[in-house]
């Protein structure tokens, strides 16, 4: 078995260069099935999800050359067929991004119903019903989503709830379609925008990313482009969370500072020194942590993508904390794993009331979740003694070298393989 073995205490130290945002490249990559040429899309995060979505393209028929680590190039006009391979569709969320992809290129699709994360029920009736808007029927059969349209056509399409996932898909069907579409009530996030700008490089029309309404007016063809993708919004929260936790002095660069504002104003509610520059951040911190209370919002509000690290500060911070989570139904699923470590955490639905303790220490816990996992891992930089962390492959799904880049930066951390049984769950 695979662990992060952490010793707790060291102040981390130095500077850290933040990877490509894997939200947005699981999404770009899909997008190229659009092109009519080749694709080179740079600054892509090296991690398993993004990995899985290239070998997903690949299997379809798509050459895909890696550059160099964070570079590849993309040819998809030799996928024919509109359907993905069903094992490797299923192992990860960001996979129904094939269902628009493949709808706005053949007007048709067949995808296996997605994987990925889990904190609760994860629907796409709001990406079903934006294909409806645009011509497209849909059916589940054998585990696979089928979606096809005698002709799509642009429509008018209101987001019941505000989804990343149906913001990004109804952008993937439209792009081609015939005439405008409008999506109203849509994702604001900085990878949609992203997004919105890789299209828009191959040829597309697409107006308003970033805010609540966006504009689509389909166009014939999309040209192969070279696209570098914007830095992980969540990943430089992270460093900047433990950081803090630490009660360290880190410089994180490649960075774009406006999409920290949200984690930035939170840190700095709690006594965390932070300078933004036109590409990188300054983060210090000492002594204790103040209290804060925190409410999860799709952006430009606190990022749900950040509650769990957001908390494993707050278990030892200076007072009671309330952090709610409003977007997920069941995101609190790490907390039983803190407990571990000596965090008072009570959990009543999507509520959780922190009490800060002086100081948490080493436990063997789990990774229930990508975003807890490194919310583990920050615990356990602060913490007194060794924690020994496993299921880190949910860690390793959206970090890029996460052990070596806190290496550098002066934490006792390290990878192990062990033979022992599992820890009991609670
Ligand atoms: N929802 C619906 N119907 C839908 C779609 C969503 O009711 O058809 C609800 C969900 O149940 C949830 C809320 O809307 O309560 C938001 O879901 P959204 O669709 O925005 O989430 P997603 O697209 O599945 C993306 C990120 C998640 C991130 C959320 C929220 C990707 C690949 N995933 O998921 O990221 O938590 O947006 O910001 O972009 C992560 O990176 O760790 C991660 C889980």
């Amino acid at each position: 078995m695979k662990k992060i073995v952490i010793n707790g205490g060291n102040k981390l130290q130095g500077k850290v260069r933040i990877s490509g945002a894997k939200n947005a490249a699981v999404a770009i990559l899909p997008a190229v099935i659009l092109s009519d040429g080749v694709c080179r899309i740079e600054n892509i995060p090296n991690i398993m999800d993004v990995n899985l979505m290239a070998n997903i393209l690949h299997q379809m028929g798509a050459s895909v050359n890696r550059i160099n680590k964070t570079t590849l190039e993309i040819d998809p006009t030799h996928i024919t067929k509109p359907v993905a391979n069903y094992e490797l569709v299923r192992k990860m969320r960001a996979s129904c991004y094939l269902l628009g992809a493949l709808l706005g290129k053949f007007s048709q699709a067949e995808v296996a119903l997605p994987g990925g994360c889990n904190f609760g029920v994860r629907p796409i009736d709001q990406h079903l019903k934006g294909f409806g808007v645009l011509g497209a029927e849909h059916s589940v059969v054998g585990g696979m989503i089928h979606v096809r349209a005698q002709h799509l056509t642009g429509g008018h399409v209101y987001l019941d709830v505000v989804s990343v996932g149906a913001t990004v898909n109804i952008m993937l069907a439209a792009v081609k379609a015939d005439g405008k579409t409008v999506i109203e009530n849509a994702a604001k996030e900085p990878h949609i925008v992203d997004l919105a700008n890789f299209l828009n490089s191959m040829g597309a029309d697409v107006r308003g990313a970033g805010t609540d309404v966006i504009k689509i007016n389909g166009v014939k063809h999309l040209n192969g482009t070279t696209y570098s993708i914007i830095p992980d919004q969540i990943e430089a929260g992270t460093y900047m969370a433990a950081a803090a936790a630490t009660g360290g002095d880190v410089v994180l660069q490649n960075v774009i500072s406006k999409h920290l504002e949200s984690i930035t104003a939170k840190l700095r509610e709690m006594g965390v020194e932070i300078e933004e520059y036109d590409d990188c951040v300054h983060v210090r911190h000492q002594g204790r942590l103040r209290r804060c209370n925190v409410k999860t919002m799709p952006h430009p509000g606190f990022p749900t993508d950040m509650q769990p690290q957001i908390t494993a500060l707050l278990a030892a911070a200076d007072g009671t904390s309330i952090v709610n989570e409003a977007v997920w139904d069941h995101r609190f699923r790490y907390i039983d794993e803190l407990k571990r470590m000596g965090a008072d955490i009570s959990v009543d639905g999507k509520i959780a009331v922190v009490q800060g303790v002086e100081r948490l220490n080493g436990a063997p816990v789990k990774a229930t979740d990508l975003r807890a996992g490194a919310a583990m891992i920050i615990a356990a930089l602060s913490a007194e003694g060794t924690t020994y962390i496993e299921d880190i492959e949910h860690i390793e799904r959206g970090y890029e070298d996460i052990v070596e880049k806190l290496q550098g930066l002066g934490a006792d951390i390290k990878v192990i393989y062990t033979e022992e049984p599992s820890v009991q769950t609670a």
